[in-house]
């Protein structure tokens, strides 16, 4: 996917800023405080319905205007031009793709696939697992179309047990049920999500390597959410059944599933600094763009906000190296002091930010 076109209105500080990118590397350089990330949540608005730093209605649209708006045209491989506006107040929102109405936001986010690197994504290494879930759950509900429907019966199901846990003079017949379906729908889940996982491990190793070649390779690692090697999901609710009953909820079960990433040359439990954090965050991002790359038959659109806080020069060469290998389009947020050095003969287009309004340079 490449982005031929993009305009934004009323997004943070920014009252109205165009952009034509260029189909390989676009740098977005300014001060702080110019509309760099802005600019790179509004992409991220598109492919997600919401920002990487919160909700629309968290401080999105710009203080004293209605909405804001967005709109973005690019090209696919199949060589097709796609459009996609969206209007947004925080609690309302219009949406249009390809020229037609939108009436879910889901619908409207997954054609536009981004993968996301920014100040807090080192949360997916140090973080909680909901994170690391939710990207595992991107990846499948992007390569995996038999993905969606039982996730969403999962969660009814997990959503309907819990209730039941909650309340008193439960029906056993109807708990019995819910779990029936909670397991049949959870050993699916569970089943993709492993399979997910050990696609990505070898993608996972090679951008560890690239990026991260001193910590030794880099072992990705599915964590079920329950003892899976020794009960099925079903035998696991049923133990825990006193315990859930008298907690109110569902204690272990594919909802807490995770993974990890371990390193050959760390010992276990030795903690990695947060610059390493970082990288090794990257690692596993781009790995999963390649993954979709590989899938789908064109990268997702990267973007990385403020690259270069963090990262040694030598890193940051690194980073700039392997990705210059790759066919994505890029976009790379930075104040003017962190320069980034590209590799020759890489097509890069410049940007620059100021009080929301961008020139390209
Ligand atoms: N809802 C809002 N309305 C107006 N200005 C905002 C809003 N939210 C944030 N800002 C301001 O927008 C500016 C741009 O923010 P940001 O895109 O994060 O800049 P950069 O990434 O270039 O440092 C900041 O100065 C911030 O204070
Ligand atoms: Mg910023």
């Amino acid at each position: 996917m490449r982005l031929t076109h993009l305009t934004l209105s009323n997004v943070r500080s920014v009252v109205q800023a165009t952009l034509t990118p260029g189909p390989r590397f676009n740098v977005i350089s300014g001060d702080n405080g110019a509309g760099k990330t802005s600019i790179l949540e509004s992409l991220y608005l598109l492919s997600n319905g919401k920002s990487f730093r919160g909700r629309v209605g968290d401080g999105l649209v710009r203080v004293n205007a209605p909405a804001l708006e967005i709109f973005a045209r690019w090209d696919t491989a199949s060589g097709a031009q796609r459009q996609l506006g969206l209007r947004h107040s925080g609690s309302d929102w219009e949406g249009r793709l390809d020229g037609q109405n939108c009436q879910l936001l889901s619908d409207l986010c997954t054609a536009l696939a981004s993968v996301t690197y920014e100040p807090g994504s080192h949360a997916l290494i140090d973080g909680r697992s909901d994170q690391r879930r939710r990207m595992m759950d991107w990846g499948l509900f992007h390569v995996e179309p038999a993905f969606i429907s039982p996730w969403r019966r999962l969660a009814r199901a997990h959503k309907q047990r819990n209730a039941l846990l909650k309340q008193r003079g439960l029906s056993m017949a109807q708990l019995e049920a819910w779990e029936a379906e909670l397991a049949q729908s959870g050993e699916v889940v569970t089943r993709l999500r492993a399979d997910h996982i050990d696609a990505l491990a070898p993608l996972v190793a090679l951008w560890g390597q690239r990026l991260l070649p001193e910590l030794g390779e880099a072992i990705l690692r599915f964590l079920p959410g329950w003892k899976r090697q020794e009960l099925s999901l079903a035998d696991a609710l049923l133990v825990n059944r006193p315990r859930d009953l008298a907690t109110g909820f569902t204690t272990a079960g594919p909802h807490r599933a995770d993974w990890e990433l371990a390193f050959a040359h760390r010992a276990q439990g030795e903690r990695l600094s947060r610059g390493q954090t970082k990288l090794a965050a990257l690692a596993v991002i781009l790995a999963q763009a390649e993954h979709y790359a590989i899938q789908r038959g064109e990268w997702p659109v990267v973007l990385l906000d403020d690259l270069a806080s963090e990262l040694d020069p030598q890193h940051r060469e690194s980073v700039l190296r392997a990705l210059a290998t790759a066919e994505a389009q890029v976009f790379i947020s930075g104040t003017v002091a962190q320069d980034l050095s590209f590799p020759d003969g890489l097509d890069v287009k410049k940007f620059h930010v100021e009080n929301g309004a961008v020139r390209e340079i």
